[in-house]
């Protein structure tokens, strides 16, 4: 393992911003961690824990030591007649997986193909897609904490996960690296297609199997998500946010074809429809502009992390002085 000083994170982060990390180091052992953690402390610098660089906006310079865990084994360590529980290192690409699972007939994430990033990072933003949320299928998360290097298992229900949350973006924010996810798969196929456009496609084609499911999954993605590589994006800039019963009854006066989905603390309004209605599809800031296809991505071409977050802003404010709604963004900043 290297250490290395003043490392570009340009190929590191699917915005593309330009940015250089104090230190930066690949690691791929519990010793790799070890030698981060103790020269991090040496050299008095924070650590700053990397994933796949799919849900981040950086900052031009990263200051301390920006650690990315490489490790990818995947093993069964429970099984019976109807499930199996694997332990799957962080850096395991996540789409990889969710393939590498429905090749051993294991079932549960098929909903969650095509999303970027590494397993590790997976519980940290509890990502979610067409009417699955990972947690749902996470049994354990297994790291260390940076401050020491103990290490940490919490079982699914001690990681306060919710709607894009946990508490790995709370109380353990910058605190842990998460080295193992472990998942609790069904071996016996239960295909979700609640979400509109999977019900639609049943409708005509007949029940999928998991493999066939995840393709549809896959198309949609592909026909409404820009791939990263040709237009630099961090997937969803903005949550969906959930407003209180009487404003949604306000707004629901004024647009009455708003998409909505009911919670149990007021209901879900879809950003995406929200910066849409503003005729916002494809306006640019700048570098930085609305995707044509799916309001709710902004893509970076050729700007900083201050110019993704200066359009974002603008877009927040737009939809505020509309609809009197907050939206909250989505990708961390890494700073
Ligand atoms: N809509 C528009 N215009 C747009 C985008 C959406 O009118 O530009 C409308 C749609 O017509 C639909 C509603 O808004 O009625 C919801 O749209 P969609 O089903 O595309 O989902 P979303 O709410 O925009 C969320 C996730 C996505 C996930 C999809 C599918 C968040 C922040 N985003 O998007 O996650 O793939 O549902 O489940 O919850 C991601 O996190 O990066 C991501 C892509």
């Amino acid at each position: 393992m290297n250490i290395i000083p003043q490392h570009s994170l340009l190929e590191f982060n699917t915005l593309a911003v330009p940015a250089v990390a104090e230190y930066f180091a690949q690691v791929s052992s519990d010793k790799d961690i070890f030698e981060c953690l103790a020269f991090a402390k040496k050299n008095k610098l924070v650590v700053k824990v990397l994933g796949g660089g799919s849900n981040v906006v950086m900052s031009e310079f990263i200051p301390g030591l920006v650690v990315q865990f490489c490790a990818q084994d995947c093993k069964v360590i429970q099984e019976t007649d109807q499930s199996v529980t694997v332990k799957v290192e962080a850096g395991f690409n996540w789409h990889d997986f969710v393939l590498y699972c429905l090749s051993q007939d294991w079932y549960g994430i098929e909903n969650l193909a095509y999303i970027p990033g590494h397993v590790g990072a997976a519980p940290v933003q509890n990502i979610g897609a067409y009417g699955v949320e990972v947690k749902d299928c996470i049994k354990a998360v297994n790291g260390v904490y940076l401050d020491g290097g103990d290490a940490f298992t919490l079982l699914a229900d001690e990681c306060g996960f919710g709607y894009r949350e946990s508490c790995f973006k709370q109380a353990l924010n910058g605190q842990v690296l998460i080295t193992s996810v472990e998942f609790l798969l069904s071996k016996v196929p239960d295909v979700q297609v609640s979400y509109a456009p999977l019900n639609k496609m049943s409708a005509e084609k007949g029940l999928p199997t998991p493999s066939e499911l995840a393709r549809w999954v896959i198309e949609v993605r592909q026909s409404k998500l820009p791939d990263p590589k040709t237009l630099p994006n961090a997937g969803s800039f903005f949550k969906n946010p959930v407003v209180s019963t009487p404003d949604f009854n306000r707004l629901i006066e004024r647009y009455p074809s708003m998409p909505n989905y009911p919670q149990e603390n007021g209901v879900k309004l879809p950003a995406g429809w929200l910066i849409d209605q503003l005729g916002y599809k494809g306006k640019s800031f700048g570098h930085v502009s609305v995707h044509k296809l799916q309001a709710l991505v902004l893509i970076n071409l050729g700007g900083t992390g201050k110019d993704v977050i200066a359009a974002a802003n603008q877009v927040c404010e737009a939809v505020e002085e509309c609809y009197g709604v907050v939206l909250e963004q989505e990708p961390r900043l890494f700073h």
